[in-house]
């Protein structure tokens, strides 16, 4: 595979780009139900406002890929035939989106790609589900591979799991490519089965404060909360045959088995299973639109990721003590993986500014680091846009 590092090596013609596919994919945010989509439990995300925007067209060869990244002002051209993994991270998503469609049987030809992001990297708003879904979308369209939206999550889930390396759940991609504008999805991650409830919060806004920091511990204590429920599912299973993940452990079955699991186990899966009761009071409150006990259990999420759990870290939890003295702010927690990345504010429209400028102020001085405000709004999932836009 070639490189480049800019966009001096961009073939000729790719500066009068004739588009015949044009796809926005979008990150998403998740509300609450955090960690629970790999233990078969419930989810609240929603695709976002900002997104990843990609230009295709097919160039008339047999196998020759050619992608243009304005984002990185970085070229790579690569060959279908020889699919292998590259060591410039953002590839691999694409290469592993059509080793999965290869892997379907599906036939592709060489094609051009020129994509651009609005969205930050490892602010745990799933730019990575973006990159799969947009793309596999875009091959779909400009292929007719006829994939099914469904089959467009879970390929993309699978590029992440196999290609990428990362043992990601499926809400990611399953919010970027499902989502509806103005609503959030309730989802069971073990039918997958998916409710969409309006997101109504009146003279509220949902505001991301990134942290600008992504510790590097969170690829591997990722995968080793995973193997925690997942050990102390192997030993509940043994009596218990019937239960399958954590989806069908009740409080009192795991308390039966607090001793055997051992203390550190014991709470990742109290954690877990306090968060999906969490999902669906927040489900209640969200029709309800009672924006005071969202926030609450918004709060009650992140002492859990940040006591049970253990995937927070001092800039996140900064960010959440400090909007918890706020009475405009109802609710705020960390978002996604963790170690690092954004919390998600449920915070009054009219103060986001003044609040913004404040805390800026503080988080500055203690980290020295400058974090950034980004306002979203629940949009739709991956789009086909209309080309001569
Ligand atoms: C990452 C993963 C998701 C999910 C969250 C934590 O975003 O990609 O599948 O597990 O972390 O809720």
């Amino acid at each position: 595979m070639k490189t480049a590092e800019n966009n001096s090596k961009l073939p000729d013609d790719f500066k009068s780009f004739k588009t015949e596919i044009k796809v926005a994919s979008p990150g998403r945010i998740n509300l609450i139900g955090e960690h629970t989509d790999y233990n078969n439990g419930f989810v609240m995300p929603a695709a976002i406002d900002k997104k990843i925007n990609f230009r295709f067209r097919k160039n008339n060869t047999k196998n020759l890929v050619r992608i243009y990244s304005e984002t990185f002002d970085a070229y790579v051209e690569f060959n279908l035939q020889k699919i292998t993994k590259n060591i410039n991270s953002w590839e691999n998503y694409l290469l592993g989106v059509i080793d999965e469609i290869q892997k379907l049987g599906k036939q592709l030809q060489g094609f051009d790609c020129i994509l651009k992001s609005e969205l930050p990297i490892g602010a745990g708003i799933s730019s990575s589900a973006a990159l799969e879904c947009g793309f596999a979308k875009g091959l779909n369209s400009l292929f007719n591979l006829d994939l099914a939206q469904m089959e467009i999550v879970k390929l993309s889930q699978r590029a992440e799991n196999n290609f990428v390396g990362s043992n990601c759940g499926i809400m990611d991609q399953f919010a970027s490519v499902m989502s509806k504008k103005d609503h959030f999805i309730k989802l069971d991650c073990e039918s997958l089965e998916a409710t969409f409830i309006t997101a109504k919060i009146e003279h509220c806004k949902l505001l991301l404060l990134n942290t600008n920091v992504a510790h590097n511990l969170a690829n591997s204590e990722y995968n080793s909360r995973r193997q925690e429920c997942e050990t102390a599912v192997a030993v509940i299973q043994q009596k218990y045959s019937a239960v399958k993940s954590l989806r069908q452990v009740s409080f009192n079955m795991l308390e039966e088995f607090k001793e055997e699991i051992g203390a550190i186990s014991f709470k990742r899966c109290l954690y877990v299973l306090e968060e999906n009761e969490r999902v669906q009071e927040t489900e209640k409150a969200l029709r309800d639109g009672n924006l005071q006990t969202i926030g609450k259990l918004m709060y009650a999420s992140h002492r859990g990721l940040q006591h049970q759990y253990e995937v927070s870290c001092p800039e996140l939890d900064f960010l959440v003590d400090f909007s918890e003295e706020k009475t405009f702010i109802y609710g705020s927690r960390m978002m996604g993986g963790g170690f690092g990345g954004c919390t998600i504010n449920l915070i009054e429209a009219d103060k986001i500014d003044a609040y913004f400028e404040e805390v800026k102020k503080v988080y500055q001085e203690k980290f020295d680091i400058t974090p950034t405000a980004i306002t979203v709004v629940p949009d739709e999932g991956t789009q086909i846009l209309d080309n001569r836009k």
